[in-house]
């Protein structure tokens, strides 16, 4: 059994590449600044912003800060902010060369100070074509003598199953499984660390998530915008690489696991991935692709009218996929994976549905569905049936509903980066994406990728601003959800 991962308490550089680029500015340096107002960071922490980029240091803060809102008249954290600013530095450089990340080490001595240990946590919000050549420069150049290391490294981690399998061989050498977190930040999300507790603290619950009691479940993604100047990636990542094989199928192995045997990181993610070995794609031909076109008013623009987008592309913009978890627990029961881009709302959510009642006294019952909206609004809702009020004997379906903005009016709920990066100073792992997932994840998608490779399928189109393709009404149908 290996050792357990000791916490950054002091002594700590965060180094953040890529600094110039959107995620930085929009999630990972709020994040931060939102630790730090807390006090959930180590009180003498240095952070190096590293990137290609000539930007001066002002210039620097000032991009870095720009996704910031305080309050006026809040000046606690108008002083908290200046003093994070001065925690904050850029250092610019390449992601191959020898000397630059020779550079970066002195930069860092010298903001570090004297210092009985270097506990050096390394964040690569970077392509991933960089990944191992800044892996290996921070290991022959950075990485502390004494102290610890962690290589947080963004997605995508591979482009399949044998991409995958290679950037782990090359990291391999490099830093220990223990000291390398592979993000998917839906594992930050609220909701989404939710699962555990709901399933597993609650025995009106678990005695039920199994098929004899539930009908079908439904893991659902929806954003409103498009792809809009991102179509050179999106291309060729394709919905089902961009949400269902990393986002969607996390959600699935924490819904779908058997109890882990605790809750550390190792136990945990044990379970997801005994689940995610007993899961399969179903059939294809019942796979249902769309791609968006233009708006109904015609004011925003199909996914084919992009500049980034070849001509003709026929990749997809939404998926509504089916899987089985062929285990005792959930035989069966459709798992149904629905992501897409350019839709009606922003939402993401599970929905459980249950079995129709079977004692025959109601003709006009309707379904239980447990829902749990991971975002916006967080919510848990469990659709029933009650008698009508009144003078009346009809079942009315309703729900007892748990919205936490309502419940909990004085608690702020953290960002999934907020967790995530609060995690990997603390060294736990159970957020984040061990390399077996994520080969069991490439692995049930691979089937999915190859058929989209080869016989390049038609995507459906829907409208930018619709509820998606059409088909989607017979897909759930076939896969036995009722609408009530
Ligand atoms: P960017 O495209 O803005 O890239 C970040 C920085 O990387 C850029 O500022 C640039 O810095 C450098 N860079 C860009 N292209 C290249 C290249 N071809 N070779 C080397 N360096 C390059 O990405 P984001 O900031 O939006 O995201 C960072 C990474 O995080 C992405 O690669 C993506 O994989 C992942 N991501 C994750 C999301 C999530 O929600 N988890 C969401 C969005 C992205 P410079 O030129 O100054 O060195
Ligand atoms: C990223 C995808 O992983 O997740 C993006 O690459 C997507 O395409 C984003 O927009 C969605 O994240 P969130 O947290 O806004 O649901």
């Amino acid at each position: 059994m290996s050792s357990p991962i000791q916490p950054i308490k002091e002594n700590a550089s965060m180094v953040v590449f890529g600094a110039s680029g959107d995620l930085a500015k929009k999630k990972t340096f709020p994040a931060l600044f939102s630790l730090f107002k807390d006090g959930r960071l180590s009180s003498d922490l240095v952070i190096v912003g590293y990137a290609r980029s000539k930007i001066e240091p002002n210039d620097f803060i000032e991009r870095i800060t720009q996704f910031i809102k305080i309050d006026d008249n809040d000046s606690e954290t108008k002083q908290k902010l200046e003093q994070f600013k001065k925690m904050c530095t850029y250092y610019r450089g390449s992601y191959d060369g020898v000397d630059s990340f020779q550079g970066l080490n002195n930069h860092l001595l010298e903001r570090e100070g004297d210092r009985e240990e270097r506990n050096r946590v390394f964040y690569l919000a970077l392509p991933p074509d960089v990944f191992v050549s800044v892996s290996t420069q921070l290991k022959q150049q950075c990485y502390p003598q004494k102290g610890a290391a962690r290589l947080i490294i963004e997605k995508p981690f591979g482009f399949d199953l044998d991409s995958a399998r290679d950037l782990q061989s090359k990291l391999n050498p490099l830093f220990d499984e223990n000291e390398i977190y592979r993000i998917d930040h839906y594992l930050g999300k609220e909701m989404v660390q939710n699962l555990t507790h709901l399933r597993f603290c609650n025995p009106v619950i678990s005695h039920l998530w199994n098929k004899e009691s539930i009908s079908n479940v439904q893991i659902t993604f929806k954003e409103p915008i498009g792809t809009e100047g991102r179509g050179g990636y999106f291309d060729t990542s394709t919905i089902v690489r961009d949400i269902v094989q990393n986002h969607l199928v996390q959600v699935l192995s924490l819904i779908a696991m058997e109890p882990p045997t605790s809750l550390a990181a190792g136990d945990l993610r044990d379970a997801k991935v005994q689940a995610l070995r007993r899961t399969r794609l179903g059939d294809l031909k019942d796979v249902v692709f769309g791609q968006y076109v233009k708006s109904k008013d015609g004011k925003r623009p199909g996914y084919l009218d992009d500049d980034t987008v070849p001509e003709g592309s026929k990749c997809p913009t939404y998926s509504a996929i089916p899987f089985f978890v062929d285990n005792d627990r959930w035989d069966g029961v459709p798992f149904l994976l629905k992501a897409g881009k350019a839709m009606d709302v922003g939402k993401v959510e599970v929905r459980v549905q249950f079995k129709p009642v079977a004692n025959g006294l109601f003709k006009d019952a309707h379904r239980n569905e447990l829902v749990i909206r991971i975002q916006p609004n967080e919510a848990v809702y469990f659709k029933l049936d009650i008698k009508q009020p009144g003078i009346s004997s009809k079942p009315l379906l309703t729900d007892l509903d748990l919205t936490y903005k309502n419940r909990f009016t004085n608690m702020k709920l953290h960002e999934a980066y907020e967790a995530l990066f609060f995690d990997a100073f603390a060294g736990d792992q159970s957020r984040f994406a061990r390399i077996d997932e994520l080969e069991c994840a490439w692995s049930l998608v691979g089937p999915l990728l190859e058929y989209m490779e080869k016989e390049k399928p038609q995507p459906a189109p829907y409208e930018y601003g619709s509820n998606g393709p059409e088909l989607l009404g017979n897909f759930l149908q076939k896969f036995g959800y009722v609408y009530d």
